[in-house]
């Protein structure tokens, strides 16, 4: 893997390679000592990194543009920021652009190393080279959407109707909404148990779980946010590194809001589902999301959007919501108010409490799209019993 460090600093860049010798590769290691902050693009050694290492310790903003179109132009490449104690200051910034990794000057001999061999990763993964499990993440384009009932439901359904062995993640870590959508086991078990032991595997992150049926675990989010405090991107990497070795899917429940966990866990995933109502304030959420995912250059087959709760009279018509997001709804699902509210006021899977409801069949007709098959329980029978789901049929696309 080719690395280069771009800084305007001989210290800096001595200290930067001493760490990446250091490291497990046999990289190729270059240095650029460059005099202004413009990011040159067209020079080889930037143009062909595979990592770009770049120092933001300086008072001056890192050159956010030169950035984004590097992130834009070399799908396979990652970029770390290294910056000064109130490097968080410009995180969110620096996501927005496609940078994968800050750290802070105090810690690159602690923490360069794992970006280094996290990049590698990533390029592997670019190459075919590994997986197992398939990892789907859900985000709300704006809160309210329906990203936690939808993808808690759907995990069940791929569980208990298409028989996969399914992990649940609930890692949003302040409202913990999907795990009240399937159960009222008010057990302490959560992803805080797990996070930062040195040896993970099945069944340690098992141990962590509740198992709500015979082949589906979930992963609570904490339910003392204090608890949550803490818990980095590089310990949700660990866990889903393995989780990907014992269960077939692993879905994972992101917050309203984009942080460094949810960047790392969209980058981990197979599919990203971004969910959405057909109102106009979540098609500006979408349009802020798309921004960023084409910042960190992932494929279109990558994002697959979800419309929610359709049905309403107020909808925008689905066709005008494509033609302004340039992209079609991979999913599409009904608004089914009673059968929710029952599931959420019993703290069941709605697929228990209503199995043939229009949610439910169209939850089920999704898993049948992501396992490649067709289930018996969704079939309409001959006396059109469930003439409904022949109907929800026309709403996928
Ligand atoms: N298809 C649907 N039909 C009816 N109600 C729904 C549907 N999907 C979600 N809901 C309801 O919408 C509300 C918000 O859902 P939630 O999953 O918490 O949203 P988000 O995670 O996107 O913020 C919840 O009360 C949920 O029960
Ligand atoms: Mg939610």
């Amino acid at each position: 893997m080719k690395i280069t460090v771009v800084s305007k600093d001989n210290t800096f860049l001595h200290r930067i390679k001493v760490v990446l010798l250091g490291g497990r590769g046999n990289d190729q290691i270059e240095l650029v000592n460059r005099s202004s902050s413009h990011l040159d693009l067209d020079m080889p050694d930037i143009a062909n990194a595979n990592l770009l290492v770049l120092d933001s310790t300086e008072s001056e903003l890192p050159d956010w543009g030169g950035i984004e179109k590097f992130s834009l132009q070399h799908a396979h490449s990652s970029t770390v920021l290294i910056g000064s104690e109130s490097i968080e200051q410009i995180l969110v910034q620096a996501m927005r652009v496609g940078v994968r990794d800050a750290l802070r000057l105090s810690e690159v001999e602690e923490r360069l190393v794992e970006v280094v061999e996290r990049a590698r990763t990533r390029q592997a993964a670019f190459e075919g080279a590994l997986r197992g499990g398939k990892v789907f993440s859900f985000i709300p384009s704006k809160g309210g959407s329906g990203a936690s009932f939808v993808s808690s439901n759907l995990a069940y359904v791929l569980a208990k109707v298409h028989k996969k062995r399914v992990l649940m993640i609930d890692l949003d870590l302040e409202f913990s909404d999907a795990s009240f959508c399937l159960t009222d086991d008010d057990s302490i078990k959560s992803i805080a148990d797990l996070v930062g032991r040195p040896s993970l595997s099945g069944p340690v992150i098992e141990s962590a779980c509740i198992q709500v049926d015979q082949s589906f675990w979930l992963l609570r989010a904490p339910q003392n946010p204090e608890l949550a405090v803490g818990i980095t991107p590089d310990q949700i990497d660990d866990i889903l590194s393995t989780a990907v070795r014992h269960y077939d899917f692993i879905c994972i429940d992101l917050a309203r809001t984009l942080d460094p966990i949810a960047l790392r866990v969209m980058d981990r995933s197979d599919v990203v589902f971004p969910v959405l109502h057909a109102v106009l304030p979540f098609v500006r959420g979408m349009q802020r999301l798309q921004r960023t995912f084409k910042a960190l250059h992932y494929p279109e087959s990558k994002i697959q959007l979800v419309a929610n709760r359709l049905g309403h009279k107020d909808d925008l018509p689905i066709g005008d919501i494509e033609a302004a997001l340039q992209a079609k709804f991979a999913v599409r699902l009904p608004n089914d108010y009673p059968n929710v509210s029952t599931s959420i006021n019993t703290g069941k899977p709605l697929f228990e409490v209503a199995p043939q409801g229009g949610l439910s069949l169209a939850l089920v007709q999704w898993g049948d799209q992501l396992v490649g098959i067709k289930s018996e329980v969704a079939a309409p029978d001959s006396t059109g019993k469930f003439s409904l789901f022949g109907r929800l049929s026309s709403l996928f696309s």
